[in-house]
C-alpha cells in the first residue's frame, strides 16, 4: 500500500492513543528505526527527538534485544506468574533490580507498562495501610502537571486536567498540589521556591486528615507535563513530610529510571529514597511492553505476613519475554554506562540550546537534566505570559520542526527533547540547529 492508502485505511480502522482524526490525516507511518532515527514509509528520515515516547533509550535496531526476545519466545514464550508459578528470567530480573535500584527497595512486581504500575502502587499502598491497622489511609495526593498514565486510577492521579473531562467522574480520594516548576512556581511569602512547593504537601495532608492519606506520588522530574525540574530543596522536604505524617512516597520513575537524567534513578540527585518506585519504558528500551513497581523492605514484610492475600494480578505480569529483553537491555545500560552518557550528552545539549536560544525574545526557558530537556516559548518573556492557544504556536512549531527532520511532541508551547541515549554529537548539533531555525521561522 502507498502512504496515502495506508493513511486512509488507518482512518477507517484504527483508534489512536489521544484519538484525534484530524491529526492523522497527514500522519507518519513509520517502517524502520536506526539508532536515533525513524524512517517513514515515504523514505524520509527523522531524528527521534523523544526516543519514541521517552522509552527507546538504547536506540532502534539493536539486534541484541530482538535476539533476546526471539530466543526466549522459542524457549518459553509464556507462563503465568501467579502464585505457584515463576520463571527464571523474572527471578533474575528481580534480583538484578534489587541491586540497581535504591538500597531499601528489594522486591518487585512486573506489569505491562506505566499505568498498570500506578494502579499497582495505589492498591499496594492501600493494602499496606490496612494491614498496618490504618484502614482509612486510602487517599492519594499527586501534582498538577504530573503524568501517571490513564487507567481510571492512574488518570485520577494524573494532574494534566485535559485528560479528565470526558471521562469523569474520577476515582474518589485523589487530589493535586502545585508542581514545583522552577520556571513558574512562585512562593506566596519569602519561603524558598522548593520548600514552599513541598510545604503544599503538608497543607494538603492536614486538609485531608493525615489518617486518611495513603501516599504521595511524584515524578522526580515531570516529563509529559513539560520537563519540570524541581528546585534542589524540594524532594528532601517532601521525604521529611511523608515520614512525619506516615504517608508513603511513591517515585514514578517511568521516564527518569535507568539513567536518562544522569543518575540510574533520579531521586539520587537529591539523596533520598522512595517507599515505592515505579518503572517502565526504558527498562526494555520499548522493545517489549513492560513495567512494574519495587517496594521497600517494610512493605515487602507486610506482603509476606500472611494476614491477607494481595488480590492484584495481570496475565502478563513477569512475562518471560519481557523479562529476557529487560535483562539484555540492562546489560546495555550498564555496559555502555547510560547514566554517564546521559549526563555528558545532556550537558552538551543544554549548553548548545542555551547558547542558540536563550536570547531569543520568545524563548522563555531552556531547561534540562541529563537527556531530559525542554524549550518553552512564551508570548512575553518578562511576564512569562503564554501565547493565546488560538495562535497554535506549539502546533506550528511541531510542523516546522518536522519539515527539518525532527520528530517530537509538545506540551502546549513546550518543545520536549529526550532522545535515545545513543544519539551522536552530530545529531545533537543537527537537533539544535533545526530547532533554532524552526523557532525563528515561527516567531521571528
Ligand atoms: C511518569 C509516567 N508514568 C506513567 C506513565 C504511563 O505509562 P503507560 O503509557 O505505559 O501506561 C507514563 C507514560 O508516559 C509516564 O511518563
Amino acid at each position: 500500500m502507498e502512504k496515502s492508502e495506508l493513511l486512509r485505511c488507518d482512518q477507517d480502522h484504527l483508534i489512536h492513543p489521544l484519538h484525534n482524526r484530524q491529526q492523522h490525516e497527514n500522519g507518519h507511518v513509520w517502517v524502520k528505526g536506526e539508532g536515533a532515527e525513524l524512517i517513514d514509509v515515504d523514505g524520509k528520515r527523522y531524528l527521534d527527538v523523544l526516543a519514541g515516547l521517552w522509552n527507546v533509550v538504547a536506540g532502534h535496531g539493536r539486534t541484541e534485544l530482538s535476539d533476546a526476545a526471539a530466543r526466549q519466545m522459542s524457549e518459553l514464550a509464556y507462563c503465568s506468574g501467579y502464585a505457584g508459578s515463576s520463571n527464571r528470567q523474572a527471578i533474575e530480573l528481580a534480583q538484578r533490580l534489587a541491586g540497581m535500584t535504591y538500597p531499601s527497595i528489594n522486591r518487585f512486581f512486573f506489569t505491562s507498562g506505566g499505568g498498570e504500575a500506578t494502579d499497582s502502587s495505589v492498591k499496594t499502598a492501600r493494602f499496606y495501610w490496612k494491614l498496618q491497622g490504618k484502614p482509612n489511609k486510602t487517599k492519594v495526593i499527586s501534582r498538577q502537571w504530573g503524568y501517571h498514565g490513564v487507567t481510571l486510577a492512574a488518570m485520577s492521579a494524573t494532574g494534566i486536567s485535559g485528560y479528565w473531562p470526558m471521562f469523569e467522574p474520577r476515582v474518589a480520594g485523589f487530589s493535586h498540589i502545585s508542581s514545583p516548576d522552577s520556571y513558574r512556581y512562585t512562593s506566596s511569602d519569602n519561603t524558598p521556591q522548593g520548600l514552599a512547593a513541598a510545604n503544599e504537601l503538608e497543607q494538603a495532608i492536614l486538609r485531608e486528615d493525615p489518617d486518611s492519606v495513603a501516599m504521595f506520588i511524584a515524578e522526580p522530574i515531570q516529563g509529559a507535563g513539560g520537563v519540570l525540574i524541581p528546585p534542589d530543596d524540594y524532594f528532601p522536604r517532601i521525604r521529611e513530610i511523608c515520614d512525619h505524617y506516615d504517608v508513603l512516597l511513591v517515585a514514578d520513575e517511568v521516564i527518569t529510571g535507568f539513567g536518562r537524567t544522569g543518575k540510574m534513578f533520579a531521586l539520587d540527585h537529591w539523596g533520598i529514597e522512595p517507599d515505592i518506585i515505579q518503572f517502565a519504558k526504558a527498562i526494555t528500551s520499548g522493545y517489549f511492553p513492560f513495567g512494574g513497581i519495587g517496594v521497600n523492605d517494610t512493605i515487602a514484610e507486610t506482603l509476606d505476613s500472611g494476614q491477607a492475600v494481595w488480590m492484584h494480578a495481570y496475565t502478563y505480569s513477569a512475562h518471560p519475554v519481557g523479562c529476557a529483553v529487560a535483562l539484555r537491555n540492562l546489560d546495555i545500560i550498564e555496559n555502555e554506562n547510560f547514566p554517564q552518557q546521559a549526563a555528558d550528552k545532556g550537558a552538551f545539549l543544554l549548553q548548545k540550546l542555551t547558547a542558540a536560544l536563550s536570547d531569543h525574545p520568545h524563548v522563555g526557558d531552556v531547561r534540562g537534566k541529563g537527556l531530559m530537556c525542554a524549550v518553552e516559548v512564551v508570548q512575553d518573556k518578562t511576564t512569562r505570559e503564554e501565547f493565546d492557544p488560538a495562535e497554535q504556536v506549539g502546533q506550528r512549531l511541531h510542523a516546522a520542526a518536522q519539515r527539518r527532520g525532527l520528530f517530537s511532541r509538545l506540551r502546549g508551547d513546550v518543545f520536549l527533547i529526550a532522545p535515545p541515549v545513543v544519539i551522536s554529537t552530530e545529531q545533537i548539533n543537527h537537533l539544535v540547529e533545526a530547532l533554532t531555525e524552526s523557532i525563528k521561522e515561527i516567531l521571528g
